[in-house]
């Protein structure tokens, strides 16, 4: 399996307690917005998670989407027991969240299989996400939507993290800053370039969080 930079062992050790700060309802409800771009009629929606840590990203998607069914894909194996602790303790099956060990640069799925790829605090980490992009659009059916919330390069509001009370919120989101300042943040023009290049179309950038993210989402031709 290629890692990224940085190597897998962080997110295996530090599992609990990414688990610990980044389950606060702030982080949580962007998480269930991911996929706020695709219609609400759309039934029985196949949603790929990429890099679905402690499963929250996943669970809070299908709060908002009562019918959608997941695979939540990670490269740690520390973040997928999490995953399914989480996936225990919230009341789902393995049919509705099942999780799977894999590399998203090399993706273990058939063509055109999913409706909906995601991705939370993800691509960001990919040397090479290019090639997750790629494989995301090869694992879309036609029509299909894709959804990512990434550390945003631009202009962020410290008044409004101070202001939104939460100490986890406060603790992930400086955590997070940090360490998108050793990988990579994304701009709105960085967002959509990244997604036209990877063939997606009917593009959309969304600032979020005070600043500290930014949605990118689109639509596979
Ligand atoms: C910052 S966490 C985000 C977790 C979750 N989506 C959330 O927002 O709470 C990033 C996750 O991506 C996983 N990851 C990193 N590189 C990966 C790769 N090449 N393939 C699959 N998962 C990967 C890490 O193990 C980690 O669990």
């Amino acid at each position: 399996m290629k890692k990224y930079r940085g190597g897998i062992w962080l997110f295996d050790a530090g599992a609990w307690a990414y688990d610990l700060f980044t389950a606060n309802p702030i982080w949580l409800a962007n998480c269930a917005r991911l996929l706020a771009h695709v219609p609400p009629q759309q039934d029985q929606l196949q949603v790929l998670d990429l890099g679905v840590g402690p499963g929250g990203s996943a669970l809070a998607m299908g709060q908002a989407r009562s019918t959608a069914r997941f695979v939540g894909l990670d490269i740690a194996q520390g973040m997928l027991a999490a995953a399914a602790r989480n996936r225990f303790k919230s009341g789902w099956s393995a049919e509705r969240l099942l999780l799977l060990r894999g590399d998203a640069l090399h993706l273990p799925l058939a063509d055109r299989k999913v409706d909906a790829v995601t991705g939370h605090s993800f691509l960001y980490l990919l040397p090479d996400y290019p090639l997750a992009l790629s494989e995301a659009n090869r694992v879309l059916r036609p029509g299909g939507y894709v959804a990512f919330l990434e550390p945003h390069a631009g202009r962020v509001s410290w008044p409004w993290l101070w202001s939104q009370s939460s100490s986890r919120l406060w603790v992930s989101i400086t955590l997070w800053r940090f360490y998108s300042g050793l990988h990579r943040r994304f701009s709105p023009e960085s967002m959509r370039r990244c997604l036209a290049q990877a063939g997606f179309i009917n593009i959309s950038t969304e600032v979020t969080l005070g600043g500290f993210g930014i949605f990118g989402r689109a639509q596979k031709p």
